[in-house]
């Protein structure tokens, strides 16, 4: 199901491990003094399985790298990584966290000499740089010059649908092999592909058909039974199969605009997902932002997260947010996977080319 080697198959011991992590975390302006703050941490949460797993095995070195934000080949203070080194040096308390605002040069060079022994350094926004997205050997080796490193480690699930330097490029230059991370996503969402724990229910919400229909295609012969909610079905989405059933009733504003689905579709879907063994869901069912239109979204993740055996799978940037949200406020929700990769999850579940995953070594 994974068959690339991890950092588990390598010695770790004494190696300077680059790291490449999605720390493309969503941003937002903290109201009373106007700054920059990360809205949620999960992705940063979610790299420490790795970060924590080289640590213990004395990595001598951990320099993590990341893009955030789209700066367009530019430098954007205002999506620099500072940011999220501190949110790291809060959630991994006794462990140092050092930033360098540049990714290769010789001031990334003297950070690395000066970072103590099981140190970590994360380095600024890749995405200064065109060379990223342009997957520019040269800008990969002069980050691996100016590091020194001795390994790379793929661990940003949400970024190995890019093929970009830091996702393709460099693995032509160092050993590269998997984190975590992306071995757990892999995994996890291979399974609901390949071989599901039945009924597989899939739960389809959003706001585009364009983004559904593929994954509504290619779950069709896979899932014993799919639902739609969300803006799709409030657009009128009509279901070509007899497994498939759309909302039926909304919840309306004043003007009749559809912003949740209604009471009758909900407890339809609860009677869908009571028996079922592994629940997908990809998409929010309302407009979850505003209170009124969250309750459908509310109902559905309540009832998968206080389940005691339902695996489930919950993928999408905004599904992900809002339930990470939910579990912020009842810490006993538990989920099989809150996937990290909104647009890398929707390209693993439609079989689509992961470039990311390809140059790792093979196990
Ligand atoms: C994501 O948020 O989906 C990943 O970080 C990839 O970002 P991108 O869509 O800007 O390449």
């Amino acid at each position: 199901m994974f068959h690339k080697k991890t950092i588990r198959d390598v010695d770790i011991k004494g190696q300077t491990v680059l790291v490449r992590t999605d720390f493309n975390v969503p941003l937002q302006l903290d109201p009373d003094t106007n700054e920059q703050l990360v809205a949620s941490n999960l992705r940063i949460r979610e790299s420490l399985p790795t970060i924590q797993y080289l640590l213990k095995h004395q990595a001598a070195k951990i320099v993590l790298i990341s893009h955030l934000g789209r700066p367009d080949g530019k430098r954007d203070q205002k999506l620099s990584l500072g940011l999220v080194a501190q949110e790291l040096a809060e959630i991994l308390p006794g462990t140092p966290v050092n930033f360098v605002d540049d990714v290769s040069g010789p001031e990334v060079e003297m950070a690395v000499e000066d970072l103590p022994e099981g140190g970590i350094l994360l380095l600024e926004n890749l995405r200064f740089s065109p060379h990223e997205e342009g997957n520019s050997e040269s800008f990969a080796q002069e980050i691996v010059d100016s590091t020194h490193a001795d390994l790379f480690v793929q661990d940003g699930f949400a970024v190995v649908h890019r093929a970009h330097a830091s996702t393709v490029a460099i693995t032509r230059l160092i050993p590269s092999v998997a984190g975590l991370l992306l071995e757990k996503e892999v995994i996890t969402l291979t399974k609901v592909l390949e071989s599901p724990n039945r009924p597989l229910v899939v739960v389809i919400g959003g706001a585009k058909v364009a983004d559904k229909q593929p994954l509504i295609d290619e779950f069709l012969p896979i899932a014993d039974q799919v639902f739609v909610g969300g803006k799709i079905a409030a657009d009128g989405y009509e279901a070509s199969n007899d497994k498939v059933y759309v909302a039926e009733d909304f919840d309306e504003t004043e003007t009749g605009e559809k912003l949740d689905i209604g009471p009758v579709s909900t407890t339809k879907l609860i009677e869908m997902i009571q028996s079922a063994a592994t629940v997908l869901w990809c998409g929010v069912l309302g407009k979850v932002e505003d209170a009124a239109y969250a309750t459908s979204s509310t109902i559905l993740a309540k009832f998968l997260g206080e389940h005691p055996v339902i695996e489930s799978i919950v993928c999408g940037g905004d599904t992900a947010g809002f339930v990470v949200q939910l579990r912020e406020d009842d810490l006993s929700l538990h989920y099989t996977l809150i996937s990290t990769g909104g647009g890398a999850a929707l390209e693993l579940l439609t079989h689509q080319d992961l470039p990311g995953l390809d140059g790792l070594e093979s196990a």
